[in-house]
């Protein structure tokens, strides 16, 4: 058997998040905490440690979305792959441990033999340990990863070869967007990809309130853990002192508005200095901070979303229980 290249020669990684990670999080703190209601941004969770309580979080029970998503792309990725012929680069957005990936890039090796995948992701140890693993299971692909920002990332790919290439935004990622922001960031893909190309986003599907509010409240606290690690993360980067069991977390299905938004709630009235703004802040007993909304989607809404986006929406995948949603959008024909 042919000996595979070594690792370092088919592996590139792109660090832009360490560049401006730093002063960026000091910003979006002090202006989320001295806004009304609080808020801090979700792409914060994912420090080193909160990218691993993610992990945790995909395997208990009650978070049934990286279960139904990886059962439709086992079912299903000799199917997704076909409807993308010859098709020789493979795109991730937020690709963290790229365990799903795995049903994609082995169909896709499986097609053509050869593959370059590009994983974007925040977190440059996920990626590195994603990377290295990716490239001990198969000897025909390449990395060329990015650790950074969604949109920085878009911007900084490198031009695309004359072979079809398909994006994949799995995990209902794209819950986490406001929906103009949502069509905003398909908008930039679309702008990289050309006809012959294909986007497959996983969208979390509209159920009902007791399955997703316990999705986002497992029993084990693994959720409040990766939440409230944010928290820490500010102790820990910005000299605070926020008491991590003086809030509780509070997930709610908000239907109306078709998301899952997620608080964390002051338990008590208490005041929190942050030494490294300079800055202190009070709560009232039961205020809350909004730390993320998870949105929910259905076939309609998916249509729309690709329609103002510039895509088709070619064809979607359910998961037995229909839990979950794997959509092909299509560049349409001009
Ligand atoms: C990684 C954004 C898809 O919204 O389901 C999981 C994040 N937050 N549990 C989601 C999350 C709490 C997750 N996404």
């Amino acid at each position: 058997m042919a000996q595979s290249k070594p690792e370092q020669s088919r592996l590139i990684i792109h660090d832009l998040a360490r560049r401006n990670g730093r002063t960026e999080f000091a910003r979006d703190v002090r202006s989320g905490l001295s806004s009304y209601p609080k808020q801090l941004f979700p792409k914060y969770l994912y420090d080193e440690l909160g990218s691993r309580l993610f992990e945790a979080i995909c395997e208990v029970d009650e978070y049934y979305l990286t279960r139904a998503e990886d059962k439709i792309l086992t079912s299903y990725a000799d199917e997704i792959v076909r409807a993308i012929p010859n098709c020789k680069t493979l795109i991730e957005l937020g690709s963290g441990s790229a365990q799903k990936t795995r049903k994609i890039i082995e169909a896709l090796i499986r097609g053509c033999g050869e593959l370059l995948f590009i994983p974007v992701d925040i977190s440059a140890t996920a990626l590195e340990k994603s990377s290295h693993a990716l490239l001990d299971s198969y000897p025909n692909l390449k990395i060329n990863a990015y650790a950074a920002d969604y949109f920085e990332a878009l911007e900084a790919l490198p031009p695309l070869g004359p072979d079809p290439a398909l994006v994949l935004f799995l995990g209902s990622n794209i819950g986490n967007f406001e929906p103009d922001e949502a069509v905003d960031f398909l908008s930039a893909i679309r702008r990289v990809l050309r006809r012959q190309d294909a986007l497959l986003l996983g969208a979390d599907l509209k159920k009902d309130a007791r399955t997703l509010e316990a999705a986002y409240d497992d029993s084990l606290g693994v959720t409040r853990a990766f939440i409230v690690n944010e928290l820490e993360r500010i102790n820990r980067e910005l000299d605070a002192n926020f008491d991590l069991w003086a809030f509780g977390l509070r997930s709610l299905y908000n239907e109306s508005a078709g998301r899952v938004e997620v608080y964390l709630e002051s338990l008590r009235s208490q005041d929190i200095n942050i030494r490294g703004l300079d800055m202190s802040i009070s709560f009232d007993a039961g205020e809350r901070i909004h730390m993320e909304n998870s949105y929910k989607f259905d076939l309609n809404g998916l249509k729309l979303l690709g329609r103002r986006s510039g895509f088709d929406l070619e064809r979607t995948w359910l998961d037995e229980e229909k839990l979950f949603s794997s959509n092909l959008f299509r560049v349409p024909e001009a």
